[in-house]
């Protein structure tokens, strides 16, 4: 780790999936980490799988910032993001266990609304009653994800602060618990909850957790006036944005660069540089529109080798990843809602070996031609891809780390990318390692 800046205030970057999520951003955020003194994460939950690979040895985290791989970088967990309090102490046991220091860096918001079994119980119930009714699956992860926000912008959840104060916790508990087993019995045909074991559990994991509990945005505004940066650690990607994603197929947190200043409780200002990262390809989990998805199961075609060499199984649930070409069109709507500073280009080396790569550049939708993606999903799935076509490249280009070591079609197929897509690529990752990486332009050096 580099030492903060003490002369002047602190830089800071965000990293933000540009596409349906498992882009790469653990690997890239992990990296970036030895530049920063503080990483944090805005929104989400454990829906969110993030993969590390350092020094062949590999770490999956869900709800910790991956900066927790770094020693002495200290970890927030901003108020955006929905916590569940079990799985929390879960996954810092669990890394407890391979010797990591976790207690004394990790600070989780107050603020943050809580997940419990009810939430759960209601994503699983809700899920099924679609799936059954015909409306179809939205693929969700059954981590209670969707509720617990929902409780939230409904004005009655439970938050960390709440376990401080079981009096308060018990009422608040009994009201909200009432109303979910009222939905679960009546309206889902699930099975009611219990009162006491869930309290009982929640007080138990409210003292272990209670000394981790800090005001994460005033700690945020003290760590960037003492001159340290900050590495803001976005979750899912663009397309599952609440508001900006393929709605309703979407997560139920805004995952676009603009939260991380509302998620953690620091201003916008503060926010220097935007680091999208975007697989050399595409992927999905879960149902909704993805038009420049193959077919993954027929051996020998493209869409069985980017889901066979990129490994694409789900870190969290999984299941296995819907693949596809790399949709330009797509990624210049998530650059434009981000405001991207730069690129950082994932798995590369997964195209090697491939004869044609297409990108697809724009859609024919219902005779018209359409140069972005659109924003409602009945139209996304109507969407006929138009394509430009590249030759592949001779040779590997796993873990290589300079650009000009790049085949001369690969760097052909980065630049066009670039120069369609209006914004630069500043990195280019070739391997799962934390130093399989090409770095053009640092985000931490302007
Ligand atoms: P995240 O959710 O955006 O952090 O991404 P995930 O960790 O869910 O999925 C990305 C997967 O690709 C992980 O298994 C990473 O180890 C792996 N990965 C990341 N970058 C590269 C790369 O450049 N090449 C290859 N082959 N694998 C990569
Ligand atoms: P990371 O951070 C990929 C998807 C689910 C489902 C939809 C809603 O690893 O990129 P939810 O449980 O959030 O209500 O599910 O969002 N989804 C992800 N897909 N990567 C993720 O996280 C995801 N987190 C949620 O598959 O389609
Ligand atoms: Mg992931």
């Amino acid at each position: 780790m580099q030492q903060g800046n003490t002369s002047a205030r602190g830089r800071n970057v965000v990293v933000v999936g540009t596409q349906w999520g498992d882009e790469g951003k653990g690997k890239v955020v992990d990296w970036l980490t030895d530049h920063a003194q503080g990483v944090v994460r805005f929104q989400g939950g454990h829906n969110a799988g993030h993969t590390l690979v350092i020094k062949g040895v590999k770490t999956a985290l869900q709800l910790i910032p991956s900066g927790i791989m770094r020693e002495g970088v200290a970890c927030y967990i901003g108020n955006g993001v929905v916590v569940d309090p079990t799985h929390l102490l879960s996954e810092i046991e669990r890394l407890e266990k391979v010797g990591l220091e976790v207690r004394s860096r990790l600070y989780i918001s107050e603020s943050c609304p809580l997940i419990l079994p009810f939430h759960v119980a209601v994503d699983k119930a809700r899920e099924a009653l679609r799936e059954n009714s015909g409306a179809g699956k939205i693929g969700t992860t059954c981590k209670g994800i969707g509720p617990s926000y929902e409780d939230k912008v409904a004005r009655r959840a439970l938050r960390v602060q709440d376990l401080k104060h079981p009096e308060r916790f018990a009422v608040k508990l009994r009201e909200l618990l009432d109303m979910h087993n009222f939905m679960l019995q009546g309206y889902l045909k699930a099975e009611a909850l219990e009162f006491q074991p869930i309290f009982d559990q929640a007080m138990a994991m409210g003292e272990q957790l209670r000394p981790m509990m800090a005001d994460v945005g005033y700690a945020l505004h003290k760590a960037h006036l003492a001159g340290q940066n900050l590495l803001f650690e976005g979750a899912q990607g663009t397309l599952l944005d609440i508001d900006h994603g393929t709605y309703p197929y979407v997560t139920s947190s805004n995952c676009v660069a603009g939260n991380a200043a509302a998620g953690s409780g620091l201003g916008p200002q503060m926010l220097q540089y935007i680091l999208g990262i975007t697989k050399a390809y595409t992927t999905r989990v879960g149902s909704g529109p993805f038009p420049t998805e193959l077919d993954i199961n027929a051996e020998g075609t493209v869409g069985h080798h980017l889901s066979t060499v990129g490994q694409e199984r789900g870190t969290v649930t999984g299941r296995a990843r819907r693949c596809g070409w790399l949709d330009a069109a797509a990624l210049k709507r998530a650059i434009i809602i981000n405001g991207i500073s730069g690129l950082c280009i994932t798995k590369l080396d997964v195209l090697d070996g491939l004869k044609e790569i297409q990108v697809c550049t724009g859609y024919r939708l219902h005779g018209q031609d359409v140069d972005i993606l659109p924003l409602d999903a009945d139209d996304i799935a109507a969407c006929e891809p138009v394509y430009e076509t590249f030759p592949g490249w001779e040779g590997s280009t796993f873990g290589l780390t300079r650009w000009d070591d790049l085949p001369v079609n690969a760097r052909r197929y980065l630049e066009r990318v670039q120069a369609f897509i209006g914004a630069p690529i500043d990195m280019v990752s070739t391997g799962p390692d934390r130093d399989h990486t090409i770095l053009l332009r640092h985000p931490y050096q302007g």
